[in-house]
């Protein structure tokens, strides 16, 4: 805040919000080179391949300040590998999960020439080594482990656990590194984890490559081209004024040493740490209604614009665009038609009026990229700031976007 106006770095955000309208996706540049730049550093002495996870904030423009500060990417679908290619990621720096990889995706990324797959099953390991077959390509592949471990987040964005559908468990994996050895398709290049999201603990991190140790020794004996372990993401931020976020620095204090003795390179897969704090979403009061127990503040932004408060309980802090005084107790609500159509629950909420801006804060991850048109609305704008400058960086959808695609049948 400066003089009572939120900014975004240099830029008054109501200023933005009179520009490009509302609701509005507005990220800090700066914030995503400096997040970057501090884990960067604190991994430096392992010489990390960082590769920014693209599902977690797909703008180009996004994707494309990492790719310039010497980023690769962590892709889950032939649609971000494609967007990464367009940002300027070169392949080499691409690694390409997901439990459900097509032969088309895969045919794709083989034709790319991306660094490595992480593979998450042994029928998926048969057919990217078909793939590679058909194709006249050796594929790069790094299994990912599931090593059974409590992240400490909320159980939808929990992964590394015995019960979650990812990864191969510690008893099976050796078995499947012998198929893939067994396919001379297949070149083995590492292994892969990512034990969950949200991780404000850094323990769990450690308790992982314990359990991994043993298995990357022998592996790392076994085939000369074993080269790779990718910790995948997870880190965590602060939603809550209470929260702190992990710190890069804590962080590598538990990997670091665990990545020096194993003579491994390190890839490092994160998204939220990297985008969530920089962006926010402004939206703008319609209504302000009076229920019988508390108010409900109505905004033009609703769950398909930011899922995660119905979808996690996700908590976003809400602070009104300009300095307001008294508070209020109540939700904020969307236009949607769905209970589930909330940003913020009970809360003690900034005493605005109709016209108002509010700002939902830490909303870069994770927000646009799971924005849906329900409802028929269209999805919004996304700027991007870099000092006093701002840039239009994804246009407001409008209604013709909404029908665009549809055909209909010819017996109509
Ligand atoms: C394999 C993989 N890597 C990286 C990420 C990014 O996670 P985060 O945003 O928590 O860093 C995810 C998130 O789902 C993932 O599944």
């Amino acid at each position: 805040m400066v003089r009572g106006r939120l900014m975004a770095e240099g830029v008054p955000v109501e200023a933005l919000a009179r520009r490009y309208g509302t609701p509005l996706y507005v990220y800090s540049q700066s914030h995503l080179a400096s997040r970057f730049a501090a884990l960067a550093e604190a991994m430096a002495p392992v010489d990390p391949l960082i590769c920014y996870s693209v599902k977690v904030n797909t703008n180009a423009a996004v994707i494309g300040t990492f790719a310039g500060l010497g980023a690769g990417a962590d892709v889950v679908s032939g649609g971000e590998l494609y967007r990464a290619r367009r940002a300027g990621v070169p392949p080499s720096r691409i690694v390409f999960a997901g439990v459900g990889k097509t032969r088309e995706e895969i045919e794709y990324a083989l034709r790319a020439n991306i660094l490595f797959f992480t593979v998450e099953s042994e029928p998926e390991l048969d057919r990217i080594a078909e793939c590679a077959r058909r194709l006249g390509r050796k594929a790069r592949i790094a299994l990912r482990a599931n090593p059974d471990v409590d992240p400490e987040t909320h159980h939808y964005i929990s992964t590394g656990k015995a019960e979650n559908k990812f990864g191969l468990d510690l008893r099976r994996i050796e078995r499947a590194y012998r198929r893939a050895a067994a396919h001379p398709s297949l070149e083995i290049a590492g292994l892969h984890m990512h034990i969950g999201s949200q991780i404000l603990n850094p323990a769990p991190y450690g308790r992982a490559l314990e359990r991994v140790a043993g298995l990357c020794r022998r592996l790392r004996a076994r085939y000369p081209t074993f080269r790779y372990l990718d910790l995948g993401g997870g880190l965590g931020i602060q939603y809550r004024p209470d929260q702190h976020p992990l710190d890069p620095a804590r962080f590598a204090k538990i990997v670091l040493p665990f990545m020096q003795a194993s003579g491994l390179r390190i890839v490092l897969e994160p998204g939220r740490f990297l985008v969530g704090n920089a962006g926010i979403l402004v939206t703008r009061v319609q209504y302000v209604k009076s229920g019988p127990s508390k108010k409900f503040i109505i905004v033009d932004a609703g769950m398909n614009d930011l899922i995660r408060p119905p979808l996690y309980q996700a908590h976003h802090e809400i602070v009104s665009v300009r300095a307001t005084r008294g508070a209020v107790f109540g939700d904020v609500v969307g236009p949607i038609c769905e209970s589930a159509d909330f940003l913020a629950q009970d809360r003690r909420l900034p005493a605005v009026r109709e016209g108002d801006l509010l700002a939902v804060m830490s909303a870069g991850a994770y927000g646009f990229a799971m924005a849906s048109n329900y409802n028929s609305r269209g999805r919004p704008a996304e700027v991007l700031v870099q000092g006093r400058r701002h840039a239009l960086v994804r246009r407001r959808e409008r209604r013709e976007d909404l029908v665009r695609g549809e055909v209909a049948p010819r017996w109509s």
